[in-house]
C-alpha cells in the first residue's frame, strides 16, 4: 500500500529529505503529499516548496485559533494525507490528530528510548545528556506518537558506538547517518502493511 505522507519538520529537514530519497529511488512505497512547518524560514520547507511538494505554514495565529487542529486536519484529508512522519517537528501535536492518525503517525528520535527522551530532551541536549552519562552506544529510534513526548511504541533502532574524542556535534553527526537510513526502512514496514502492535512493543507479522 502507498503511504500518502504528510512530513512536520521544524528545521533543516535531512530526515525528510532522506525519505523523499527513499520514495525516488524505490525503497520505500510513499508519496509526500504535503509538508507542514511551524517555522517559515525551516531550510525543510523551502527545500519542498523548491521541489514542488505543497507546503503549509503553521503560523503563531493558525497555532492560536480554537480551530487548529480542525484546520490543520482539513488541510490532511484534502491533500490525501493517510500516514504522518513527524521530521523534527519542535512542538506537539493537537491530541486531535494524534487521535485522527493513532498507529499512523512516527517520530525519529536522536537517542536510544525509552532513555534520554522527554520534555527538553531534543538536539544538543540529547547528545550531551548521552556522553555526560558514561553511556558506550547511542542510536536513534523511531516511533508511534501518542500524547507525550517521545512515549510511543518503538518501531525500529539501531546504535552507534561513542568513542572516546566524541563531542555532541560528532555523535549527532554520526546518529544523523543512522536517522537517514533507519526511517525510511521503517517507513516502508508500515507500507508492506506487515506491523503488528502490542502495547508497547511492535512486531513484524509473517
Ligand atoms: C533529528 O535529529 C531527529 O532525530 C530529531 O530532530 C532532528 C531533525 O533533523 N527529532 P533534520 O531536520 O531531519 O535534519
Amino acid at each position: 500500500m502507498t503511504l500518502q505522507l504528510g512530513i512536520f519538520l521544524s528545521g533543516t529537514g535531512s530526515n525528510f529529505r532522506a525519505i523523499r530519497a527513499a520514495t525516488l529511488d524505490g525503497r520505500l512505497d510513499a508519496r509526500i503529499r504535503l509538508v507542514i512547518s511551524n517555522k517559515s524560514e525551516a531550510p525543510g520547507l523551502t527545500f519542498a516548496a523548491e521541489h514542488g511538494i505543497p507546503t503549509l505554514f503553521e503560523s503563531k495565529e493558525l497555532r492560536a485559533s480554537a480551530d487548529h487542529a480542525a484546520i490543520l486536519l482539513d488541510i490532511l484529508h484534502r491533500h490525501e494525507v493517510d500516514f504522518i512522519a513527524l521530521c523534527g517537528y519542535m512542538l506537539l501535536v493537537p491530541s486531535r490528530i494524534v487521535q485522527t492518525y493513532t498507529g499512523r503517525i512516527l517520530n525519529i528520535h536522536p537517542a536510544l528510548l525509552p532513555a534520554f527522551g522527554g520534555k527538553g530532551m531534543y538536539g544538543h541536549h540529547v547528545h550531551e545528556a548521552v556522553i555526560r552519562s558514561g553511556t558506550k552506544f547511542s542510536g536513534a529510534t523511531v516511533h508511534l506518537v501518542d500524547e507525550e513526548y517521545d512515549r510511543g511504541p518503538i518501531v525500529m533502532q539501531d546504535i552507534v558506538p561513542i568513542d572516546d574524542g566524541d563531542t555532541p556535534e560528532s555523535l549527532a553527526a554520526k546518529v544523523l547517518r543512522v536517522e537517514h537510513r533507519i526511517y525510511p526502512n521503517a517507513l516502508q514496514m508500515f507500507a508492506s502493511g506487515r506491523i503488528g502492535v502490542n502495547g508497547l512493543r511492535t512486531f513484524l507479522q509473517p
